[in-house]
């Protein structure tokens, strides 16, 4: 059984849980760094524990085996006994310290049978530290030493094991050691990047991640060494980063800084309260400034790990609320080279894509540079394959999406051709039919309370559209019921194809919402065959995916389920990831899918929580959540459409 678990995510950033011998440490976690000398940590990790609830930390076994007495009594009573701690250590292997010292005196067998011995809960490979300035063939012949070093340490460790993965700058490197790395560690450990984290080098740390990301195993936990400032948590945790480990709490505050995830203060020139952290509040920092030396130390070291605890807080809650990207690009205002980082990331889209959930709750924009998330990119690309292959657009710059606009449009000219509308939106231009699909159905941005530059009237709007067409829809109605066709059929093809729209469409009608004027559901008689949710899509009800299933190539838009589960799926009952057979590799979380059994029979009809390729990587937690099945078929009618807001 794999240790880890993965129990909710946004894109590739995951809220995981992974199990260790003293403990499950909820992920994403702050390690942090831990002295193995008592006498040199300003906060003890029993201490940690009680007042701030640390569940894990990370300590040098290099550091605790070359000093004699921390050895003997580490080999005496265990590291926990020695760090006076009963959550989970995992020790690091002394790579740092050949980064920092350029050599180590120890042994990759001696060192890994240290950690065995003093039963750290992960040990670390003893890798070979590649500085960004590495030219590819050194960095190659070091990759060579960490990896045969890595499979001596997996054959000598029956626990768990962090394997380190290299390369310097070079992409190849970062790829091959992260696919070596995974089939070997338990935990994947970035390395090789305090020097690029130290000099604020964002761009060449996000072109890193990006070359390793595909590479490391979606079941595995992800580590990144001396990801220390809280400043960086969120973009480190964008791409699926899991462990962070901190000795900036501690290195800070020995020169008297202040870390906030906003940025960094000098002590010194703090004269208000600018903290209400629970330690600040009781003792302010302009108390903590004046006290004698190692008690002021402690202070801002005690600080700096409860901003950081706390921003650790709220990336695991932005992952729950789909909001990382909003978080990380806030984050990136903080420092150019940051925001620079970012602004590299966005341009590994292909990165994201594959676990760039179908839709968010709200599409909230931070700035124009939000625009290009994966969600927009995806977006985009989208709509210029909706495009293709339909008559040229005319375009209505300015106008909301209304049905009060909407209404006076015709979808065809006099003479019977379709007409293509598409309206100005941050995403560019976008057919009036997909208006409401995310992200431009919940996009939020400052564009929204902006004065129009071209504000159109309902008689103006009326006007120009007699002057284009020379004709104006049905005036009677908020929504013509061409539109309504229009609008579902649009729906089906973004969603399935223009085939499949072509053989599912005849027969089936538009339900609105009577109060917003929405599209809410599809129907065939008077069975709702497609729930349209508020990102626009429309979800399949057991009876919708009944008429979808042979519509769709074999294999399309299905999951299918291993003969143990079929039973407990039929009921409804959730689909975890040991139990999936295989998955259409073109859904991505949030697609509703159909469960289908070994003859493509349907089961019910599923949300995905994973990514296909997550589902085979991850042998623990759930892949999908039926949300009907063929018990339910009878009721599901009444059931509200799926909200996602
Ligand atoms: N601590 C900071 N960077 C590294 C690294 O690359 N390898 C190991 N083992 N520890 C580190
Ligand atoms: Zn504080």
């Amino acid at each position: 059984m794999t240790p880890f678990e993965v129990v909710e995510r946004d894109g590739l950033a995951r809220l995981g849980r992974f199990d260790t011998p003293h403990g499950t440490v909820e992920t994403p976690a702050l390690l942090p760094v831990v002295h193995p000398d008592p006498a040199r940590q300003p906060i003890p990790p029993a201490e940690m524990r009680s007042r701030l609830g640390v569940r894990a930390v990370i300590t040098s076994s290099y550091i605790a085996w070359r000093t004699p007495p921390l050895r003997s009594v580490a080999e005496a009573v265990g590291i926990h006994g020695l760090l006076g701690y009963d959550g989970a250590v995992m020790t690091d292997s002394g790579a740092f310290q050949q980064h920092a010292y350029g050599t180590v005196e120890v042994t990759p067998e001696e060192i890994l049978a240290f950690q065995l011995r003093v039963r750290s809960d992960i040990p670390t490979v003893l890798d070979v530290f590649t500085e960004p300035e590495t030219p590819h063939d050194a960095a190659e012949a070091a990759l060579e030493e960490t990896l045969s070093r890595a499979r001596a340490a997996r054959a000598a460790t029956p626990g768990l094991l962090a394997v380190p993965v290299q390369g310097g700058l070079h992409a190849d490197l970062r790829w091959r050691s992260a696919r070596a790395a995974s089939g070997l560690g338990d935990v994947l450990a970035v390395g090789g990047v305090v020097p690029l984290l130290e000099q604020y080098r964002f761009v060449e740390l996000a072109r890193l991640i990006a070359a390793a990301r595909p590479a490391l195993s979606p079941g595995k936990a992800v580590h990144l060494f001396g990801t220390g400032h809280p400043m960086t948590f969120a973009f480190a945790a964008l791409f699926g980063v899991d462990l962070f480990d901190s000795s900036a709490y501690h290195k800070f505050a020995r020169r008297g800084r202040l870390l906030f995830p906003e940025g960094t203060v000098p002590i010194d020139e703090v004269r208000d309260p600018i903290c209400r952290c629970f330690l600040c509040a009781e003792r302010p920092l302009t108390d903590v400034a004046r006290l004698p030396l190692p008690e002021r130390e402690r202070g801002i070291a005690f600080h700096n790990l409860v901003a950081s605890l706390e921003e650790v807080g709220r990336v695991r809650r932005a992952i729950r609320d789909g909001t990382l990207w909003e978080l990380a690009e806030r984050r990136a205002g903080g420092h150019p080279a940051l925001r620079a980082g970012l602004e590299e990331a966005r341009r590994h889209a292909d990165v994201f894509l594959a676990t760039e959930p179908e839709s968010r709750r709200a599409f909230r924009e931070v700035g124009p540079e939000s625009r290009e998330r994966p969600a927009g990119v995806r977006f985009r690309h989208r709509v210029d394959g909706y495009r293709a292959g339909r008559p040229s657009a005319r375009r209505i710059p300015g106008v909301a999406l209304r049905p009060e606009y909407l209404a006076h449009l015709p979808v065809e000219d006099r003479a019977g051709r379709p007409l293509l509308w598409e309206t100005t939106t941050p995403f560019g231009p976008v057919p009036f039919e997909l208006g409401e699909v995310y992200p431009v159905g919940p996009y939020l941005g400052v564009d929204e309370f902006l004065e129009p530059r071209s504000h159109l009237s309902p008689a103006a709007f009326r006007e120009r559209v007699v002057r284009e067409v020379g004709a104006v829809a049905d005036l009677d109605r908020d929504w013509t019921d061409d539109w309504t066709r229009r609008q579902l059929e649009s729906l089906l093809e973004w969603r399935y194809g223009p085939r499949v729209r072509a053989r599912i469409a005849p027969g089936l009608t538009g339900e609105r919402s009577r109060r917003s004027g929405r599209l809410r559901s599809i129907r065939f008689g008077s069975e709702i065959h497609f729930h349209v949710g508020t990102d626009g899509l429309p979800r399949p009800t057991f009876r919708g995916a009944a008429r979808l299933r042979p519509l769709l190539p074999l294999g399309r838009e299905r999951v299918t389920v291993s003969d143990d589960a079929v039973p407990f799926v039929r009921e409804g009952r959730s689909l975890f990831s040991r139990f999936v057979r295989s998955a259409d590799p073109a859904l991505v979380p949030g697609s509703t899918a159909l469960l289908v059994d070994g003859s493509d029979t349907l089961l019910a009809v599923g949300r995905l929580l994973l990514a296909p390729p997550e589902m085979a990587a991850l042998e623990r937690g759930v892949a999908v959540r039926v949300v009907a099945h063929a018990g339910s078929r009878e009721t599901e009618e009444d059931e509200p459409a799926p909200e996602t807001e």
